[in-house]
């Protein structure tokens, strides 16, 4: 077996627009969802805003140099609808339109493959004013305004698109992905409403890049973590599957299948969460197939049997805001169809999401056999707390290990005839995690800001920085020297 990556893989990493660039309401931006949603998170958690995030909007130039001196071939960011049309639709941002314009230049100049996300969250504030965002049909109409202008705009620039940024995740924490307008707070059927209107917006992006980008490739960027059950007893593995089917197949079957998952569905339909679906809205989720999945891998997840009459109520998932492990606030709860636990044969990162590298060697294998489409990693990483030493150095060997592993079950997928593109994990910078304030890191670059104090936020080489250089060098050979 050749140890080494293809010669035309992507190796990359990833970000979002909220989550690094700042600028939020100058530059002509106007606020979105994200601003206020973090706004909110510094007032209760004490977790940075998005006005300055990384300040990657000031940066730029100087983080796709770093990028470059790693070796990338990719970075894979999100384009900020409100920085385009801060007020979601009508005139255009000239000078945000050309943020992306120079962004997307110099990376091009630099040889790193823009692979670009049409929507991270980031809903332009005015459209949930207007009608309450995502949750009103007429957001497909302007999402399709945005999209086609931003396609059109970069069609000659970019080959890769993903549309939506983890449905799957939206729908779990639907309160930290997008402004809930009080009087739908508790209703759970406009988590699955938001994700149908989000499909048809998914349909809309991928049929406009078949029509208008010349050999470009489309897919959505789904988060996903494989569901084991808690023992091998029948009940608890019936539990995994139902979960599975609610968690991930919902989404596949979406994207590559064009129709909805029945048993979720039954399910959903049992208990008041149903979508509403028009007719010839199933049409078009058809007409907008997928050309390859995007993954965002972090964890594995674990499910067990949930007797209907134990007066258990339906839950969503929990968060953990502490960052001290064990502190996870609850675990999602379907009486009748299933119960998230904690998986007890695996470590946790102190944010206690599970360390599941051969998770992603499963993910890989389980989804090319089904549908037999290219994957691409477009997250993956390691959340931790990081050490600026006092000779400014950071010795991240933790993420080091955390992304070797990762690295080394991707390849195994690879051997076994999984078609991968690319490997961008999570993140090329620290950024503003979408739960926790930027304490919590990712990045190969550190940025020198704390959560009450943006700084300079000056970027700092990490340990993982040098030893993903050598990766990348060495085609994915050598994952052992630092
Ligand atoms: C993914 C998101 O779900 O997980 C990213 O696409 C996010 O936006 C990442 O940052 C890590 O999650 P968190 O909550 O640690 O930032």
């Amino acid at each position: 077996m050749d140890n080494k990556f293809p010669k035309e893989f992507l190796w990359g990493a990833a970000t979002s627009a909220y989550q690094v660039e700042g600028a939020a309401t100058t530059h002509g931006k106007k606020l979105s969802q994200q601003d206020v949603i973090n706004k909110d998170s510094y007032e209760k958690f004490g977790f940075a805003t998005a006005e300055i995030a990384s300040d990657e909007y000031h940066h730029y130039k100087e983080d796709v140099a770093l990028m470059k001196e790693m070796g990338f071939k990719a970075y894979r960011f999100s384009i900020a609808w409100s920085r385009v049309f801060p007020d979601g639709t009508g005139p255009v941002n000239e000078e945000g339109i050309q943020y992306y314009r120079d962004l997307i230049d110099e990376l091009k100049a630099n040889d790193i493959e823009p692979i670009v996300t049409l929507y991270h969250y980031d809903l332009p504030m005015a459209l949930v004013d207007k009608y309450d965002g995502w949750i009103s049909r007429e957001v497909v109409k302007d999402f399709e305004y945005y999209a086609r202008y931003v396609i059109n705009e970069f069609k000659d620039k970019v080959k890769y698109w993903t549309t939506i940024n983890e449905q799957s995740i939206i729908v779990q924490f639907i309160e930290q992905k997008c402004y809930i307008p009080e009087k739908y707070k508790g209703n759970n059927q406009i988590r699955y409403q938001i994700n149908h209107h989000m499909n048809l917006a998914h349909a809309i992006a991928c049929k406009l890049v078949h029509e208008l980008v010349p050999n470009g490739l489309v897919g959505a960027a789904i988060g996903y973590a494989p569901v084991y059950p808690l023992t091998s007893k029948p009940e608890d593995v019936m539990a995994a599957q139902n979960a599975n089917d609610l968690h991930n197949q919902y989404y596949l079957d979406i994207y590559f299948k064009g129709h909805y998952t029945k048993s979720a569905m039954i399910y959903l339909e049992k208990t008041g969460m149903a979508p509403k679906i028009e007719p010839g809205d199933m049409e078009l989720i058809k007409e907008g197939y997928s050309d390859f999945l995007a993954l965002n891998y972090y964890a594995s997840e674990c499910a067990k049997a949930c007797p209907e009459g134990e007066g258990k109520e339906i839950c969503f998932a929990g968060v953990n805001r502490s960052g001290k492990k064990g502190e996870m606030s609850g675990y999602e709860t379907q009486p009748g169809f299933f119960e998230m636990c904690k998986n007890p044969n695996l470590d946790t990162t102190d944010w206690d999401w599970a360390i599941d590298p051969t998770g992603l060697e499963y993910i890989f294998r389980d989804i090319y056999c089904r549908y037999e489409k290219p994957l691409m990693i477009t997250e993956n990483g390691l959340g931790a707390y990081d050490e600026l030493t006092e000779d400014g150095k950071i010795h991240d060997e933790y993420r080091i290990d955390y992304l070797r592993a990762h690295i080394k079950a991707m390849k195994k997928a690879m051997d076994y005839g999984v078609e991968v593109l690319a490997y961008c994990p999570w993140s090329a910078l620290d950024l503003l995690s979408t739960s926790n304030g930027v304490k919590k890191r990712y990045g190969f670059i550190y940025v020198d800001r704390t959560d009450d104090d943006p700084k300079e936020c000056a970027r700092i080489r990490k340990d993982s920085f040098y030893w993903y250089q050598k990766v990348i060098q060495s085609q994915g050979t050598d994952l052992e020297s630092k």
